[in-house]
């Protein structure tokens, strides 16, 4: 009998590619997956831990989940619930503590084993509840379903997991562990079922996938530039991407991958976090504003009209008026097409979480506005520069809310909206990369019309 699966994806795209993986795992077991949780047989929240609020809103959906729960299961029902992700890793025994209907909880290396735990909560021990925090990474790659389901042409690919880098602000190293790059063979072998199943647009993720180091089958260690040379001689795929990336891990074989290869996208999302060298000698960055400008040159140099792409910590204990003013001219001189700035929040465990020199929220809230107006009058000026030109879009879904528009992305990785075409049906042009003349621009999007064949073919 058919069951129906809901999870809930929180955090960054390293999430939701895991939670693909575990519907991969459920599907062969009778799970489908469905839009609501109201009558689901499993509820999964894959959560993140990056920042407080993400923390927060864990235990609130917990509690609006918890009344279904317990309507199910008065009319004879099962719902499963379970905590997964890095909220589970870092705090796996508070969560079954503080939330008692919570049948199991594991973390993001160990969803490969969920046949198991399922088997164990609904089989001959029954009403067992089930903490599963371990790191067995390798294990986790090694085990994962030959099949990958996919929903539209662009697709993402895991290729490294976990950091060994230590910000003082960052939770990652010990919610997903040390570094571990994934053995080249298994990369290509999943980089092939999802072309095979039509991915056209693929996205290598790792928390740092530039210091992606696979060993590969020649016997040699792979760099990512190298793994982008691999698939850019593939048949099928037209696009790649990868993300995120550390500016000390940037080998000069990626730089030159995006002179070389028409299908390494020019788009690059280099977190600085901040442009003053003392709040980022105190997060430990290990480079400086300067040496941060320096690698983005040579990208430049290498690609002239790459777009970058960058996160902000703001109101970082000890940030001073002058430290901010320096990550506003960091800023003013990179001229970003996109960046996502968050005010710094203490993640307990972290060495940051025992600095002194907290920075007043109502200060944190002034500097994030004033960067996120620079920030978005940098995005809508770029944006507002392709008005008038012609772009290469890469269709992938139908438009959120207008069911006459379909949704893409250019190259620069800029959202794309255009009307479909009166004659081609709904859904037809997905998966395609065709010419788009901008008409209209605003921060978030283009606008504009897709070009005829006559004049593609002009
Ligand atoms: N507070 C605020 N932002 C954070 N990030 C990571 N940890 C914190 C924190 N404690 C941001 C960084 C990182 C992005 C994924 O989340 O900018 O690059
Ligand atoms: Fe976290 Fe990125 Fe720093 Fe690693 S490099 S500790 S993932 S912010």
């Amino acid at each position: 009998m058919k069951k129906k699966l809901f999870i809930k994806t929180y955090g960054c795209q390293m999430n939701s590619y895991d939670t693909k993986r575990m519907e991969d795992i459920l599907r062969p077991l009778g799970y489908e997956s469905s839009e609501t949780y109201e009558d689901a047989d499993m509820v999964i929240l894959n959560t993140c831990h990056i920042r407080e609020k993400a923390t927060d809103k864990v235990f609130s959906d917990l509690g609006r989940i918890r009344p279904h729960k317990i309507k199910k299961e008065k009319a004879g029902g099962q719902m499963l619930l379970a905590v997964a992700g890095c909220v589970a890793q870092a705090e796996g025994d508070v969560i079954l503590s503080r939330a008692r209907y919570v049948d199991m909880v594991f973390g993001p290396q160990t969803y490969h084993q969920l046949p198991e735990m399922v088997a164990k909560i609904t089989g001959a021990y029954g009403a067992e509840r089930i903490i599963n925090t371990d790191f067995p990474v390798e294990e986790k790659f090694d085990h994962l379903p030959e099949e990958n389901a996919l929903e539209g042409p662009s697709a993402f690919l895991s290729i490294q997991e976990g950091c060994d880098k230590f910000c003082t602000f960052c939770v990652v190293p010990y919610t997903r562990g040390s570094e571990y790059s994934r053995p080249v063979e298994g990369v290509l072998a999943e980089a092939r079922r999802l072309i095979a199943a039509g991915a056209k647009d693929i996205t290598l993720l790792g928390q740092n996938v530039n210091a992606f180091h696979g060993e590969g089958s020649d016997g040699k260690t792979w760099g990512l530039g190298r793994l982008l040379q691999e698939l850019n001689g593939w048949d099928g795929v037209e696009r790649l991407r990868y993300t995120t990336s550390h500016p000390c891990d940037v080998q000069d074989d990626l730089i030159t991958a995006h002179r070389d290869l028409e299908k390494v996208m020019p788009y690059l999302h280099l977190p600085v976090q901040s442009g003053s060298d003392k709040i980022l000698k105190a997060m430990n960055r290990k480079h400086t504003a300067q040496s941060y400008l320096d690698v983005l040159s040579k990208f430049r140099d290498a690609r002239p009209d790459i777009a970058f792409s960058s996160d902000f910590i703001i109101g970082f204990p000890g940030e001073t008026d002058e430290d901010f003013e320096a990550t506003m001219e960091l800023v003013e001189k990179v001229g970003y097409g996109s960046a996502y700035s968050f005010k710094y929040s203490a993640r307990p465990g972290t060495p940051a979480a025992n600095m002194q020199n907290l920075v007043r929220e109502d200060i944190k809230d002034s500097r994030l506005q004033q960067l996120q107006a620079l920030l978005t009058q940098q995005a809508l000026t770029i944006n507002q520069s392709f008005i008038g030109k012609t772009v290469s879009v890469l269709f992938d879904r139908p438009h959120s809310l207008e069911s006459n528009k379909l949704h893409g992305r250019t190259q620069y990785n800029q959202a794309v909206h255009v009307e479909l075409p009166s004659a081609a049906p709904p859904r037809s042009l997905e998966g395609q990369v065709l010419d788009v003349t901008v008409t209209r621009a605003g921060q978030m999007a283009l606008h504009g019309n897709i070009q005829t064949a006559q004049e593609n073919a002009a």
